[in-house]
């Protein structure tokens, strides 16, 4: 395996940091890195707000659902959707942007997965490593308007950033033949795999918290699917111009 598989396969999130800042000039090259990822139609629809502002920071803590870790990291970045800009572009040549369609939500989406992918992965080599903040769509709409985003702006997720205070395992993964099909969709995994699967998932977390929690994979999405999953998303994405056709 070469360094780059290699970090690749020791990803895990990190949840605890050092005091250690991460200077300005550093995140400036992995959000270059984050900048290079592809980018659907060239549209380059990510816009990243580094939270610098302790207050800010304390806020979404609070509405991430009560998530330390966005106070405590050296860098919390917001990943936007931004589609906002485009109309600048439209404007200069005289053109009527249309905006509201599916498509172009999943196209802005896309480029921030892989922008922030990328920076994820940049830090790695870097040392410094960090968790997504999925939690700060728990309230969207006060993210929103404490970021001052404007129309056709989304924020996707955050994403805590600093020098590992922990060294947590890496966690595994569903087998290969589960994800990895040939020529069609085979619908052929079995009961029998996942609880193979879920017992390498108990081990994992009975190592992390020293026996403590050992639940299965297949419990953990059990236990989610049951719940409405922030169901407030439509009507916040039809506002701000999204999901309209
Ligand atoms: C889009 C996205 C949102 C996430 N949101 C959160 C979050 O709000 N809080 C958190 O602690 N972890 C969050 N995570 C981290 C996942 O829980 C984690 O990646 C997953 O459990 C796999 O663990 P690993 O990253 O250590 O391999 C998020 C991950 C992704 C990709």
């Amino acid at each position: 395996m070469n360094e780059i598989i290699k970090l690749l396969q020791s990803h895990r999130s990190v949840r605890k940091f050092t005091d250690q800042p991460i200077p300005q000039d550093v995140l400036g090259e992995m959000i270059k890195c984050g900048q290079a990822a592809a980018t659907s139609s060239f549209i380059q629809a990510c816009t990243v707000i580094q939270v610098e502002d302790t207050g800010k920071r304390e806020q979404l803590v609070g509405l991430a659902g009560n998530q330390p870790y966005i106070a405590s990291a050296a860098r919390f970045l917001v990943y936007c959707a931004d589609m906002n800009r485009l109309q600048l572009a439209c404007d200069m040549h005289k053109s009527e942007m249309l905006s509201g369609f599916t498509e172009q939500f999943i196209t802005a989406t896309i480029d921030c997965a892989l922008f922030a992918q990328n920076v994820l992965t940049a830090a790695h080599s870097l040392g410094i490593e960090g968790v997504y903040i999925g939690g700060i769509r728990n309230n969207i709409q006060a993210v929103t308007d404490l970021l001052e985003l404007p129309h056709l702006v989304y924020p996707v997720f955050g994403m805590c950033l600093g020098y590992p205070a922990q060294n947590p395992e890496v966690k595994p993964r569903l087998p290969l033949s589960v994800v990895l099909k040939k020529d069609r969709y085979q619908d052929d995994t079995d009961t029998q795999t996942i609880s193979e699967y879920d017992e390498q998932v108990r081990d994992y977390y009975r190592t992390r918290t020293g026996g403590k929690k050992d639940t299965a994979w297949s419990e953990q999405i059990a236990e989610m699917l049951v719940k409405e999953a922030r169901p407030h998303m439509k009507a916040y994405l039809e506002s701000r111009g999204y999901l309209l056709k």
